[in-house]
C-alpha cells in the first residue's frame, strides 16, 4: 500500500520591491522544492502592498515583474498554481468575514504591525492593522496544510490558526489549520550593511540587499562592501553576526555545510572570503537573471500564465466560499 502524502501548500509574496536572496533562501527556493511533492498555490499579494503608501503605476509594473521573477526562480505553472491575489476576489470577501471573527487584542500583538506602524496608532492605515486577517484569508481559502515561509511570518501563521480554529468552533468545521514550514537554514537572512536587521525589500538601503536580478558587478560591489566583525577569522559565532550571516548565505548558495566553508577559509582573511562569496552568488543567480530578462522581454506571456493561475485558484476558492457563506448564514442568491 502506498500512502498518499501529497498535501496542499500555499504561500505569498508582496509584489513591491525586487525579490532578494532572503526571499529566495527563506521561501521561494522551498516553493520550488514543494511543487513536486505537493499541490502548490503561490500568490503575488498585491492587495497587501496597499497597506503602506504606494504608487499605482509602480504597483502594476512590480506585480508583473514579481510574476516573472517567480517563474525565473523555477516556479512552474505546469506543476503549481501561480496567480495574483486581486484576481481572485474571494480573498477580500473571506478577509471581511474573518475580520468579524478576529479580535483587536490579537492583532495588536502582531510584531510586524508594531514595526511597520512605528508606534503610530492614529494616522496609520486600517489596512496595516488588518493585514494579518487578509493573510489568514489567503491560506484558509485553499484549506492549505503547509505554508513555506521565512521566520518573520511565524506569528502571522499562528494567528491564522487561531482565527481558523475560532471560526470552526463557532460555525462548524470548515478550515484546515495550516502549519508554518520554516526551513532549518535560510529562514532569516540578515542585511549586508547591518547584521542586526533582517534583509528587507522595503529597507530603502540598496547596499543592504542582494536582489535576484542584480547584475554581476553590482553583486560583487555589494558583497565586498558588506560589513564584517572584529577579528579576522572566517568563523560562525554569536559574537560574529555579520560573518555568520555571510557564511550561511555562502552555504546556501553553494549547497555545502557552514563547517566545510570554515575549514576552506581557515587561513584566509575577510577580503578573500567575500570575493569568493561574490563569485558564488553571481554563478547561482546568473540563470535566474537571464530567465527573468527573457520573460520581461515578452511580459504578455507572464500575464497569460497568471490569468490561467487565477482561473484554477478561483475554482478552489469558490468551493470554500460556498461552504463559508452557508456556515455564516448569508442568504444564498437564487
Ligand atoms: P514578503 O513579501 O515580505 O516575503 C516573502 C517571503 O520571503 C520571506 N523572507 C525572508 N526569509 C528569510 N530571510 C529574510 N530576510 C526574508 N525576508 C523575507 C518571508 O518570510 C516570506 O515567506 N506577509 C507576507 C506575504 C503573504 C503571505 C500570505 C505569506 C501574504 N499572504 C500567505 C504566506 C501565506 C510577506 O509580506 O512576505
Amino acid at each position: 500500500m502506498t500512502l498518499n502524502t501529497r498535501k496542499r501548500v500555499f504561500s505569498g509574496i508582496q509584489p513591491t520591491g525586487e525579490a532578494h536572496i532572503g526571499n529566495f533562501f527563506g521561501a521561494i527556493r522551498n516553493w520550488v522544492a514543494n511543487q513536486d511533492e505537493h499541490e502548490a498555490f503561490y500568490c503575488i499579494v498585491d492587495l497587501h502592498s496597499l497597506t503602506l503608501p504606494w504608487d499605482p503605476a509602480e504597483l502594476t509594473r512590480a506585480t508583473l515583474a514579481k510574476g516573472a521573477e517567480l517563474l525565473a526562480c523555477g516556479v512552474d505553472p505546469g506543476r503549481s498554481v501561480l496567480f495574483v491575489q486581486s484576481h481572485v476576489p474571494a480573498h477580500s470577501e473571506l478577509a471581511w468575514i474573518l475580520s468579524c471573527v478576529a479580535r483587536m487584542g490579537e492583532l495588536r500583538r502582531m510584531v510586524q504591525f508594531k514595526e511597520k506602524s512605528k508606534g503610530e496608532t492614529e494616522s496609520v492605515g486600517v489596512g496595516l492593522f488588518t493585514y494579518p486577517v487578509l493573510q489568514a484569508a489567503d491560506v484558509l481559502l485553499y484549506r492549505a496544510h503547509g505554508v513555506p515561509v521565512g521566520e518573520d511570518q511565524r506569528q502571522h501563521i499562528e494567528l491564522m490558526r487561531d482565527i481558523g480554529q475560532r471560526f470552526n468552533t463557532l460555525l462548524g468545521e470548515t478550515f484546515v489549520l495550516p502549519e508554518a514550514w520554516i526551513p532549518a537554514a535560510g529562514a532569516r537572512i540578515m542585511a549586508l550593511d547591518d547584521p542586526t536587521q533582517k534583509m528587507s525589500k522595503s529597507a530603502d538601503r540598496p547596499a543592504s540587499v542582494v536582489q535576484l536580478v542584480d547584475p554581476p558587478d553590482v553583486i560583487v560591489k555589494k558583497v565586498k562592501s558588506a560589513v564584517t566583525d572584529s577579528g579576522r577569522e572566517v568563523r560562525a559565532a554569536d559574537d560574529k553576526p555579520a560573518v555568520s550571516n555571510l557564511l550561511s548565505i555562502f552555504a546556501l548558495a553553494e549547497g555545502v555545510p557552514v563547517a566545510e566553508l570554515e575549514e576552506r577559509f581557515s587561513t584566509s582573511g575577510y577580503g578573500d572570503f567575500k570575493a569568493a562569496l561574490a563569485e558564488v552568488l553571481v554563478q547561482r543567480l546568473a540563470p535566474i537573471r537571464e530567465r527573468y530578462r527573457e520573460l520581461m522581454a515578452d511580459p504578455g506571456e507572464t500575464q497569460r500564465l497568471l490569468a490561467t493561475g487565477a482561473e484554477a485558484a478561483s475554482a478552489i476558492a469558490e468551493e470554500t466560499m460556498a461552504d463559508v457563506r452557508a456556515k455564516t448564514g448569508l442568504l444564498p442568491r437564487l
